[in-house]
């Protein structure tokens, strides 16, 4: 147990965000494909998995996302491994979409007489509980909030194995999304960009990590 502690605090301690990446060193394919395991059996809302996962190799590509992509001017060049997440569309969130209906008909195996009671309970979930139906933003945001949960995970997976990365958020959307789309990256009928990860090995020494204290952090209610 005292040996679990501590291996999740280095863990932690010792993910940083990587601002460079050596262009010589590649992260082995057995890693990236735990790292990407890590992301796929990541925890969802109700089990949706509303997420997919592109390994982004193409280098023309890049090169168009770049003017765009101020967070990934560090990483995008260095990095071994360069994904995109990204976040099911509204089309496909919704309660009474084919996108559900195949989750959980089919991966969730649940028996055709269940079926609609889970439908209901999503859509009271949506419609009142999160009020998600209020404007295509509302349900745009918390599809993209799960899809940092893979995010984080792949995160700690990499520190784990001893792979640097950088999360990305630092991009102008619609400008990323419209050279995606027209690049055939992903199908905006049933996608949208969420974020971005780089993984690789560092070239230059980090930051030391700061954070505030425990005590501002955690505050037992009794
Ligand atoms: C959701 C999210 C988005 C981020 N976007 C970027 C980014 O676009 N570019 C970048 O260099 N760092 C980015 N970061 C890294 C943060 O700046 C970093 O995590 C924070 O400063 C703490 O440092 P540490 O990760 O080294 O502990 C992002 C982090 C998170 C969690």
């Amino acid at each position: 147990m005292q040996e679990a502690r501590k291996f999740i605090l280095e863990t932690f301690q010792n993910r940083y965000t990587c601002k460079g990446y050596d262009p010589e060193k590649r992260v082995a394919d057995e890693d990236f494909m735990v790292i990407m395991e890590a992301g796929r059996l990541s925890p969802s809302s109700m089990g949706y998995e509303p997420w997919k996962f592109v390994l982004l190799n193409n280098q023309a590509i890049k090169e168009k996302i770049r003017p765009y992509s101020w967070g990934a001017e560090k990483s995008i060049d260095g990095a071994s491994h360069f994904v995109l997440i990204l976040a099911r569309s509204n089309q496909d969130m919704r309660y009474d979409s084919e996108y559900i209906q195949y989750i959980t008909k089919e991966i969730q195996q649940f028996p055709d007489d269940q079926i609609p009671a889970r439908r209901d309970k999503f859509k009271n979930f949506q419609e009142k509980d999160f009020k998600l139906m209020e404007s295509e933003r509302a349900l745009f945001d918390w599809t993209c909030k799960q899809t940092y949960i893979p995010f984080t995970n792949m995160l700690t997976a990499a520190a784990i194995l001893g792979v640097d990365s950088t999360p990305i958020e630092g991009f102008d959307r619609e400008e990323v999304e419209e050279i995606l789309i027209k690049e055939g990256v992903y199908d905006p009928e049933h996608f949208r960009l969420s974020c971005m990860i780089a993984f690789g090995y560092k070239n230059r020494d980090h930051r030391p990590k700061t954070r505030r204290r425990m005590e501002e952090v955690l505050e037992v209610f009794d």
